[in-house]
């Protein structure tokens, strides 16, 4: 029953937690469950060792999977499939680890992996997990320049890359971008370990490359490092209300507790079964439910290169479910909203043999019903929209199909996971009522999984998620909860948006934005769009005396978005305006203007300094 599981985990989280902790395969078991360190984090488990590698891979070969595909590659990109079982998912990762190993990479070390969607993406994950080493996987879409920022983050040894990746048809080379990143770190690797993919892309070539296949197959294979529970697994940074994205830590072991429970419990599914979450190893998605989760719970993954349209058309995610016989799907409202734009009656979903398929997930972004019920009546199935975050690593809220199906409710995520004491907040901190939108908070302790603190800054942990509501963690999400108890996340209340679910900073875009020579001023907000949910628009006021071409100015600013923070940014809308509207203490008002463009209603805030400004931006841009 989900209201014993839920009850148990809020009631005595220690004691549901430790029951949990048993289903996976410790070095050393724990005996304390949770406990605050000497920094005042709440850590789980911090007796306990294991590997995370020797649960994704070493012990189901020894416990009867060696022969079950572990990975399926599918590529429609490159026309490839590959299969991986076990035992050579484990031959492949335990050589790499052991080049890693030769190279000085041992426990605690940091390494950076900038790959594109391939299985040699995956075994690099695996192979640092394997030694202990941490990991950061930095999204293929993100430019040079953010590159850096998290290199001089994270300190890295090395940096594992390939040569290119591909974008529907366009290659997209790599390399030289790792060598730009580099050439403008402060802290630059010692190695960078090279994948050709041998696609024609350019590849430049420094003193510190070394090639991956060469130094896979030359060295000597490595075991499975024990490490605390409370060590860090891997970093993953995410975009946080500044500039400066957060780099989010996963430990070992709370992690490999949450995967497996919610593989089971939310995903409903089985050890020796198909998992699908079609996103990229860059975002959460990626790390916990293509590489991680399936792999820790003894089930096959794939892992798809290719978009859902165009890759050849919008019968690939139906093609991929029957070829593959995949049982659960993960993927993002955007890609339906594609497939339904170019498909809208489901004619490829009819030629498909779905059979094997029971539920398909969604997440990454708010759910509008039409993309719901649209989905629902060609699959003929359960759509679960379920809510969570880089920050929990695993789902919040869900309607957890593992343990007890509750019926679907459009807009609603449902009902908060097991380990999540969800509570809608009011401003003052005291919760409202049914109906009533609010702040979404969870109150303290976190359950296993979730990030235990930001890497190199406890007090930005503090500030940004505990500091809002004392003894709750502060998701940056609005919402609500009806009277059956069912959650409706509204949206951010912060300056993040989701462009085709990829989590991206409006302050980060406002910094280049903001350095254009021509430009006064400037606010980036997420408007509505049908395809991608939110795309980010910069208001710009330009210099007093600026007398070239706006056209110009317009053109620069998206290129410099897309030159420093990457093609996914997205920005591609730049209007200029008189003025910005504002308060009396100069507080651009950003959410009167992301309503005034969407064409919702707004109250006139009283704090504005001038409330002319708003008709004639409105008038401007035709929505009076
Ligand atoms: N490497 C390099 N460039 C990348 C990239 C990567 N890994 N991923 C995206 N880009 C580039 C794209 O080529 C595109 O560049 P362009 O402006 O030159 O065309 C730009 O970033 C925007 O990409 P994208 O957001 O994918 O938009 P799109 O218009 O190409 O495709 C969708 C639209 C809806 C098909 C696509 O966004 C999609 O598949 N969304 C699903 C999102 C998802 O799974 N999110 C994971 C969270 S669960
Ligand atoms: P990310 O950290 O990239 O996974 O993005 C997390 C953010 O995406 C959340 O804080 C939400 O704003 C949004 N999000 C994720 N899933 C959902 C969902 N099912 N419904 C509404 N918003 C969602």
């Amino acid at each position: 029953m989900y209201s014993k599981h839920f009850n148990d985990s809020i009631a005595h989280p220690e004691a549901f937690w430790m029951e949990q902790a048993k289903q996976i395969d410790w070095h050393t078991p724990p005996q304390i469950a949770l406990t605050t360190d000497e920094e005042g984090l709440q850590r789980w488990f911090p007796d306990g060792i294991l590997n995370t590698c020797h649960l994704a891979i070493d012990y189901h070969v020894e416990n009867g999977r060696a022969d079950q595909l572990a990975l399926i590659y599918d590529s429609p990109v490159t026309n490839t499939i590959v299969k991986y079982t076990y035992a050579q998912l484990q031959q492949e990762v335990m050589q790499l680890a052991g080049g890693l190993e030769s190279l000085g990479l041992a426990k605690g070390d940091t390494v950076i992996i900038y790959m594109p969607m391939i299985p040699q993406a995956a075994m690099a994950m695996l192979a640092c997990a394997r030694l202990g080493v941490i990991h950061s996987v930095v999204f293929g879409g993100f430019a040079p320049h953010e590159l850096t920022i998290r290199i001089d983050d994270a300190k890295p040894k090395a940096i594992i890359t390939a040569t290119s990746g591909i974008e529907i048809n366009k290659i997209v080379p790599y390399k030289p971008m790792v060598d730009k990143a580099i050439a403008g770190a402060k802290y630059p690797p010692q190695h960078v370990v090279v994948f050709d993919r041998k696609l024609g892309a350019e590849r430049t070539v420094q003193p510190i490359d070394i090639d991956f296949e060469t130094l896979k197959n030359t060295a000597k294979p490595a075991g499975c490092v024990p490490v605390k529970a409370t060590d860090s697994l891997y970093i993953l940074y995410t975009s946080g209300t500044t500039g400066k994205p957060k780099g989010i830590i996963r430990d070992n072991g709370g992690h490999a507790v949450a995967l497996k429970y919610s593989l089971s419990a939310v995903y409903g599914l089985a050890p020796g079964e198909v998992f699908w979450a079609a996103s990229d190893v860059g975002w959460v998605v990626g790390h916990s439910y293509i590489v991680y989760g399936p792999l820790l719970h003894g089930a096959t993954t794939v892992l798809f290169e290719g978009k859902p349209i165009k890759t050849p058309d919008a019968s690939t995610f139906w093609r991929v479910i029957q070829e593959h016989k995949v049982n659960v799907m993960f993927t993002a409202p955007t890609a339906i909203r594609a497939i339904k734009n170019e498909d809208p009656e489901g004619a490829f979903i009819k030629q498909h043999d779905l059979s094997s398929l029971r539920y398909q997930f969604l997440a990454g972004e708010r759910c509008d019903a039409a993309t719901l019920r649209w989905l629902e009546a060609q699959l003929q199935r359960p759509v679960i929209d379920h809510w969570w975050q880089t920050e929990s690593g695993w789902p919040m809220l869900a309607n957890s199909m593992g343990i007890e199906p509750v019926p679907v409710k459009e807009g609603s995520a449902t009902f908060p996971v097991a380990g999540y004491n969800l509570h809608i907040l009011r401003e003052d901190g005291t919760p409202s009522d049914f109906e009533e939108p609010g702040y979404v908070a969870i109150k303290l302790p976190l359950p296993p999984g979730c990030l235990p603190t930001l890497w190199g800054d406890n007090e930005r942990f503090r500030r940004g998620y505990l500091q809002k509501f004392p003894g709750y963690y502060f998701s940056g999400d609005g919402g609500y909860r009806d009277s059956e108890g069912y959650v409706y996340i509204t949206g951010r209340v912060d300056d993040i948006i989701n462009v085709a679910g990829h989590r991206l900073s409006t302050a980060e875009m406002e910094e280049v934005v903001a350095a254009h020579s021509a430009i006064a001023e400037c606010a980036v907000v997420g408007i509505s769009d049908e395809l991608k949910g939110q795309i980010p628009a910069a208001f710009v006021v330009l210099k007093t005396g600026y007398s070239g071409s706006v056209g110009t100015v317009v053109t620069e600013v998206v290129q410099a978005v897309r030159e420093h923070i990457g093609p996914v940014a997205a920005l591609k809308t730049v209007i200029p305006l008189a003025r910005l509207p504002k308060t009396r203490s100069g507080k651009i008002l950003r959410k009167t203007l992301r309503a005034i463009v969407d064409g919702d209603p707004y109250t006139i805030p009283s704090t504005i300094d001038d409330p002319s400004v708003l008709d004639e931006i409105a008038t401007l841009l035709g929505k009076k």
